[in-house]
């Protein structure tokens, strides 16, 4: 069938975290004002509609009338959808022994953390990078160790000679690898994923990999499942139904772990998860039906992402953006205008009434004067929201 992402659903109402959750937003210092007319597309869901095998799945259990205990486990599907998306879209061959169900990526990482580090260890990040990694590190009583991306015209590359010279303390047990990239939109290539991989291994280092956006590629780039090309047993391959499909409030999250050591270790710190009804037939659905929607909404966001660029270009020239090879955000940079960021969230969060998230939460030393937009909703509220931002802009 043919979808329509011009479509703008009514979300208000529906205890959204972007809509509805004014007070958290304020508490958090996002904004001081939120009310009818704010266009929240801070965090990374969807405003589209899911696919129609998954609404027809979930109608199905809910038709059933029964929400008892259920198991990911207790039928063959729910693996082998997984297995048939992963071998079909990505090469990625896996064995169903080596999927655990999580209740949320977040949640695997910070499980990760528990399961092969302790509290002092360090934790390799590159920054900048989604916020929530440095939360679980330091809320885990380990330490960050931060090894800057290096950055050349907006593209972000990973400082492999600061990895190699960081991962060689017997104290940084872990690294986070955030594939493709948020917030710059990096879709790492084989052979950068493979020296990483390399660098991990020579140091005992173990590779937790959160893979969350990588069916959300731009045409012509190419995901490459770290533990798909990399010679390297100790990887934590974490995957998602969530930001692909839009179902992040169904919290359905796998860890793919090969080497069954560490799977096990991984295992004793998840402790016994189960799927709600709910997930694991969205999961069947969207893995098993799930190709003709994603393919459409990877050419909108595609034309999302241009549009946006484009707008920038001609309205905003002082932004500076680089086109992301894969995900939905887009990482801008403010600095030309010469503004404090102070001023600068004044202007897009308080005047426009838009809400972004700003580069302070991604790079907490460098991310100043950085803000970064989620695209991933109807292009008429993009473009009311960019239109609003550029009037604030006007003339500096
Ligand atoms: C890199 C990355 N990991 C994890 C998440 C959140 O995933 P989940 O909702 O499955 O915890 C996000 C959401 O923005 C993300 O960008």
């Amino acid at each position: 069938m043919k979808y329509n992402f011009d479509e703008y659903v009514e979300r208000r109402g529906t205890y959204s975290m972007k809509w509805d959750a004014g007070e958290m937003i304020q508490r958090m210092g996002l904004t001081k004002t939120f009310d009818e007319n704010t266009i929240p597309i801070f965090t990374a869901d969807m405003d589209f509609p899911c696919p129609q095998p998954v609404i027809d799945a979930l109608h199905k259990v809910v038709d059933q009338r029964i929400f008892g205990y259920t198991s990911q486990s207790a039928l063959p599907d729910y693996n082998n959808a997984i297995i048939r998306w992963f071998r079909d879209r990505h090469q990625w061959e896996i064995d169903p022994e080596w999927i655990s169900y999580v209740d949320g990526t977040v949640t695997g990482v910070n499980v990760a953390i528990r399961a092969f580090s302790e509290p002092g260890d360090g934790v390799l990040i590159t920054r900048p990078i989604y916020g929530p990694f440095t939360s679980a590190i330091v809320g885990n009583g380990r330490r960050v160790v931060n090894s800057q991306l290096l950055e050349k015209d907006g593209y972000y590359t990973m400082d492999f000679a600061d990895i190699e010279a960081k991962a060689k303390d017997p104290s940084v047990k872990i690294f986070i690898l955030c594939s493709p990239h948020n917030p710059s939109g990096r879709v790492w290539t084989k052979e950068e994923l493979q020296t990483l991989a390399d660098i991990c291994q020579r140091n005992d280092v173990v590779l937790v990999s959160d893979e969350v956006h990588c069916d959300l590629i731009r045409r012509g780039n190419k995901h490459y499942p770290v533990a798909a090309v990399a010679d390297n047993q100790n990887i934590v391959m974490l995957t998602a139904l969530n930001k692909t499909f839009n179902t992040a409030g169904l919290k359905c999250s796998n860890a793919i772990i090969a080497n069954p050591d560490l799977r096990a270790r991984y295992k004793k710190a998840l402790g016994f998860k189960t799927a709600s009804p709910f997930t694991i037939a969205a999961l069947v659905a969207a893995y098993t039906q799930g190709d003709e929607w994603l393919e459409q909404i990877i050419d909108y966001i595609d034309g999302n992402i241009d549009w946006a660029i484009d707008f920038l270009h001609t309205h905003m020239p002082k932004v500076k953006c680089r086109r992301p090879e894969g995900t939905y955000v887009l990482w801008m940079d403010f600095r030309d205008y010469g503004l404090t960021p102070e001023e600068i969230h004044e202007k897009i969060y308080e005047k426009a009434n838009v809400l972004l998230e700003g580069g302070k939460m991604f790079d907490p030393d460098q991310g100043a004067g950085y803000e970064r937009v989620c695209l991933s909703s109807p292009r008429p509220l993009l473009e009311e929201a960019f239109t609003r931002i550029a009037r604030e802009f006007e003339g500096l």
